[in-house]
């Protein structure tokens, strides 16, 4: 009953304050891929019109994969890491060679393409598939180990499975990509690593750290 309580907190404050980002209007996996590609090293105010601009220009996984390596260079310039854009086009390759094209619902699929980890492979399957999986970034742990006083090395890779973990538990089953959303949007706003103020926070009723006033303690970092 205390879960239900905390998704419906987290989910309210979710429709109420959630941020009006363009890849919120499609449940298009190919474009919802394309925004958590830009979105691992840029700002999301960074991405916006780069985002806009690429899903216009490429509209289709189609069209990433017969891309010319100059278009592609032209629509990524100023973003960085330019790798992450090269093994998209590898990535809508498979796709067309292997999926005929359309983008694949299943899990393990997507976790094999080219430039997928857990991460944006959770991000895609939950967010356009609505299939329950957790997609757990550095911003995901800085919120749960705050929430639940966990003396968990946040910078300690295979940490990251003891996370996921929890998020399966956690991860509300009706709308699990607006759950995962909510988190990130948390992490971004409220549950920030400076300037933490966790009296402002929707589920600061659930929060152990800031009932135990222990906040300032996490969330635990040792590895660098
Ligand atoms: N950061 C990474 N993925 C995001 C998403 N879907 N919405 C907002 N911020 C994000």
């Amino acid at each position: 009953a205390k879960i239900s309580r905390f998704r419906q907190t987290l989910l309210s404050w979710y429709d109420d304050s959630k941020r009006d980002l363009p890849w919120r209007h499609t449940s298009n996996p190919y474009y919802i891929w394309v925004s958590e590609i830009m979105l691992q090293q840029t700002q999301v105010d960074t991405v916006i019109p780069y985002y806009n601009r690429f899903v216009t220009t490429l509209p289709t996984v189609k069209d990433l994969a017969e891309a010319s390596e100059d278009t592609l260079l032209k629509l990524w310039e100023g973003l960085g890491y330019y790798s992450r854009v090269r093994n998209m086009k590898v990535a809508a390759n498979q796709i067309v060679a292997e999926h005929n094209g359309i983008f694949p619902d299943d899990f393990k699929d997507i976790l094999s393409l080219k430039g997928i980890g857990p991460y944006t492979a959770g991000a895609v399957s939950s967010i356009a598939f609505n299939k329950v999986q957790p997609a757990v970034d550095g911003n995901v742990m800085r919120v749960l180990s705050r929430l639940f006083e966990l003396d968990l090395d946040i910078g300690k890779p295979s940490n990251r499975l003891v996370f996921e973990e929890m998020i399966r538990i956690l991860i509300d089953r009706e709308r699990p990509g607006d759950f995962n959303q909510a988190l990130m949007d948390l992490g971004a706003t409220i549950c920030t690593p400076k300037n933490y103020k966790p009296e402002n926070s929707p589920v600061k009723e659930f929060n152990a750290s800031f009932l135990n006033e222990t906040w300032m303690k996490y969330p635990i970092k040792k590895s660098k």
